[in-house]
């Protein structure tokens, strides 16, 4: 699969988000993506669902090593002292040593940025992630992390799809070298009713969700759809035997506009 890179990591281009998926639901669906060909997993310790994901993984079959797993820190872990214990509690729950991408999962206004980085930047030195990066960050936020980061931050995960401009951002990330990596990519399931992309998919065999991801992919973005349906998942990884024309790419990206969010 095609990879983001993003300050020495290779991020796969789809993921699977797991938001909201729980219990047996969570697993099953974790480890039918893996089956299916999904290599990048997306979870957080406040979504409640790590074992599960780490019990998908196991028994997948697919080999540890051949799996990109993301979590990410809660706000209130974000003080030095709570922040290791805190991520040493997510790979117990996932059942593994390190995972491949560990984020701080909001910028917080209550504890110092630089304390929180120094605090990360042990957990990747201490060998318990393998890259560091942030999540929901703006322009001036990234440029305040990315200089306090002892650690090259590997990515900013951020709201995008079809109705919200992130041209901003996704200057920043490439200026500064981190991977852009997109959530809500179907905008929460609101592309799936879009008529303007269905017309647009319509061209290609492909559906609106499709047409979605494609779109973000064809931009250098990884993105991470979530379903809970397993034709789903095959649906959202069935993107890269076609290629969205610049027109199409275009109209898409114009489609942006206020209340996007
Ligand atoms: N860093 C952050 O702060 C943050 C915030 C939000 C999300 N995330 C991550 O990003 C992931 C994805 O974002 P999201 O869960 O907000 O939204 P999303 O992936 O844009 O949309 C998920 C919704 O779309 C539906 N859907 C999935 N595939 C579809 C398809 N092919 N056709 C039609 N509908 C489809 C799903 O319903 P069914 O289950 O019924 O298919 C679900 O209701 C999350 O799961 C999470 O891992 C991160």
């Amino acid at each position: 699969m095609n990879v983001v890179e993003g300050n020495g990591a290779k991020i796969p281009a789809i993921g699977l988000g797991t938001w909201e998926l729980r219990g047996r639901t969570c697993a099953r669906i974790v480890e039918q993506a893996l089956r299916l060909g999904y290599r990048h997993i997306d979870t957080a310790e406040i979504y409640d669902n790590e074992r599960e994901v780490g019990e998908g993984l196991r028994a997948s079959g697919v080999k540890r090593d051949d799996v990109f797993v993301t979590t990410k820190v809660w706000t209130t872990h974000f003080m030095a002292k709570d922040l290791d214990r805190a991520v040493k509690e997510s790979l117990a729950r996932l059942r593994l040593t390190e995972v491949d991408l560990l984020l701080l999962h909001w910028p917080s206004a209550q504890v110092p940025l630089a304390e929180t980085l120094g605090a990360l930047a042990r957990v990747k030195q201490a060998g318990l992630a393998r890259h560091i990066g942030v999540s929901n960050f703006n322009v001036a936020q990234i440029a305040e992390a990315v200089a306090a980061c002892p650690e090259p931050l590997a990515c900013n995960q951020v709201e995008y799809h079809p109705y919200l401009d992130q041209t901003d951002v996704i200057e920043a990330c490439a200026h500064h070298g981190l991977a852009f990596v997109a959530y809500s990519p179907i905008a929460k399931g609101r592309v799936k009713t879009d008529r303007a992309l269905a017309r647009i998919g319509d061209r290609y065999r492909k559906t609106a969700a499709q047409v979605s991801l494609r779109w973000l992919v064809q931009q250098n973005v990884s993105a991470i759809p979530r379903t809970a349906k397993l034709e789903r998942l095959q649906e959202n990884i069935d993107i890269f035997d076609f290629e969205l024309s610049d027109a199409d790419m275009a109209e898409i990206t114009a489609m942006a506009g206020a209340g996007g969010r």
